[in-house]
C-alpha cells in the first residue's frame, strides 16, 4: 500500500509518501517538512492564524515535488489512502490539512484515513532507519509507480507489552500505558502548561528566540561542559527552582509553577542578565524538569510492570533529557524508544505510518472515512481508549 500523510497541527507543514506491505518494512518514498518556527519568533509562540495561512500556501506548493520525487503521477497518483492529522492541535491549522485530505480524496478516488497525533508520536518513537535490502521491502507492482531504488527505509519495532509511552511537546505532557496495540490508557498529564512550553515561556523570560528548548538546551549544556560555567553555577547556587508534583501520589505533572520561579527569580536579579545568570537558569530549569518527569516516568514503570519505554514529541530533542531517560532505562533494564534524527518534531511520515497500522487493523475498527471528517482540537483519546 502507498499511504500520504498529512500533518498541519501546529507550525510544521509536512507531508510524506510511505510504502508498506505488512506496517513492518517502511519504504519512505518522499517527505517533506516545512518549519514555520521563524515566522512565529516575532509573536514569541505559534499565532495559529498565521499558522493556517501559511499551511494554506505550502501544501499546494509542496505536493507537486513531493509526488515527483516519489515516482508518482501527480493527475492521479493511485495512493491507496491519505491520512490526516484531525487532532489534537490548533483547529484552524487542522482543518487546512482535513480540507486539503478531502479534496485530494475526491479528486484521486481514494480513502481519508483519520489519525491522532499523539498516536503519531508514539510510533515515531518506534521507527528505526535500516539500510535497504531490497529482497526484504516487499514492493507492489504498479503500472504507474516507478520503484524507487533509493527510498529510506524504516523498520517499524514491536515493544513489549504493558509499554509505557511519554510524550512530551509544546502543546502536552502525558504518560500513556499501553497494554497492546492500539490499546492506550492516559495515566497522568500536564494540569498546567506542557512541559515544551514551559521551555518556551522560561526561554522568553530570558529573553531567547523562539522556540526556546533548543536555546535553553544550548546554554544549559554549556554550563554543564564548561569547568569554568560549574564554578560559576555553583556560585549562583542561590539559583534553586521548585520541582513541583514531584511527590505527588499521582502521574500528573505541573509545570507553570516553575516557569513563575523563573519569574520571580528574575525581578531580584540586576538586569539585563548576563549570559552567565541566563545559562545558570536554564542549567537549573532543565534539572528540575528532568528530574520530575524521571521521577514520575520511573514510578509509573515500577507500578504498572511496563517492559519498554517510549519517548515522543519535540522536547525529546534535548541531550540533557534524553541522557537521564538512557540512565533510568539501563537501571531498569528495559529497552529504550526515542525517536531518531528529526522524527522528535512534527512530521508526516508518523502520520502516515500510523494511517497506515490503523486502515490494516485486522478488527477493521477504523473505517476509513470517506467525507466530513472534524477538527478534534483537544481530542485527548486515541481510539480506541479505555479511559
Ligand atoms: O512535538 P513538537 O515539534 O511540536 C508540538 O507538537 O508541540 O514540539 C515542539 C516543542 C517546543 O516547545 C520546543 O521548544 C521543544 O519542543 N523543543 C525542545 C528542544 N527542541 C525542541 N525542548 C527542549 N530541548 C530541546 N532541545
Ligand atoms: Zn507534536
Amino acid at each position: 500500500m502507498i499511504v500520504l500523510g498529512i500533518e498541519t497541527s501546529c507550525d510544521e507543514t509536512a507531508l510524506s509518501i510511505v510504502e508498506s506491505a505488512n506496517g513492518q518494512h517502511i519504504s519512505v518514498r518522499a517527505d517533506r517538512t516545512l518549519s514555520q518556527a521563524k515566522l512565529h519568533e516575532q509573536y514569541g509562540g505559534v499565532f495559529p492564524n498565521l499558522a493556517k495561512r501559511e499551511h494554506q500556501k505550502n501544501l499546494p506548493l509542496m505536493l507537486p515535488s513531493l509526488l515527483a520525487e516519489a515516482g508518482l503521477a501527480e493527475e492521479n497518483p493511485h495512493l491507496d489512502a491519505i491520512a490526516v492529522t484531525v487532532g489534537p492541535g490548533l483547529e484552524p491549522c487542522l482543518w487546512t490539512g482535513i480540507k486539503f485530505a478531502e479534496e485530494l480524496a475526491k479528486k484521486w478516488g481514494v480513502p481519508v484515513v483519520p489519525v491522532n497525533h499523539m498516536e503519531g508520536h508514539i510510533f515515531s518513537a518506534l521507527l528505526r532507519r535500516k539500510e535497504c535490502n531490497m529482497n526484504h521491502v516487499p514492493r507492489i507492482k504498479r503500472t504507474c509507480s516507478v520503484p524507487l531504488l533509493h527510498a529510506p527505509c524504516y523498520m517499524l519495532h514491536a515493544p513489549c507489552f504493558p509499554a509505557l509511552a511519554l510524550l512530551i511537546s509544546g502543546g502536552h505532557t502525558e504518560l500513556v500505558l499501553i497494554q497492546g496495540r492500539f490499546t492506550y490508557e492516559i495515566i497522568g498529564r500536564t494540569r498546567d502548561d506542557a512541559v515544551g512550553e514551559a521551555f518556551d515561556k522560561v526561554a522568553r523570560l530570558l529573553g531567547l528566540p523562539y522556540p526556546g528548548g533548543p536555546e535553553i538546551s544550548h546554554l544549559a549544556e554549556e554550563v554543564r561542559q564548561a569547568e569554568q560555567g560549574l564554578a560559576l553555577y555553583s556560585r549562583l547556587s542561590l539559583v534553586k527552582l521548585p520541582r513541583p508534583m514531584l511527590h505527588s501520589n499521582d502521574f500528573d505533572f505541573s509545570f507553570s509553577g516553575i516557569k513563575t520561579a523563573v519569574l520571580y527569580l528574575i525581578k531580584k536579579l540586576p538586569t539585563p542578565l548576563t549570559v552567565e545568570i541566563k545559562a545558570a537558569i536554564a542549567k537549573e530549569f532543565e534539572d528540575a524538569v528532568t528530574e520530575v518527569l524521571i521521577a514520575k516516568t520511573g514510578k509509573a514503570i515500577e507500578q504498572y510492570g511496563a517492559q519498554a519505554l517510549l519517548i515522543g514529541g519535540g522536547v525529546i530533542a534535548n541531550t540533557h533529557l534524553r541522557r537521564a531517560f538512557e540512565q533510568l532505562a539501563t537501571e531498569a533494564n528495559m529497552p529504550l524508544f526515542i525517536p531518531e534524527g528529526n522524527l522528535t518534531t512534527d512530521n508526516a511520515l508518523m502520520i502516515a505510518v500510523a494511517g497506515f497500522l490503523r486502515l490494516t487493523m485486522k478488527d477493521g475498527s477504523t473505517k476509513p472515512h470517506e467525507e466530513n471528517l472534524v477538527a478534534k482540537g483537544n481530542w485527548g483519546e486515541y481510539f480506541p481508549m479505555r479511559k
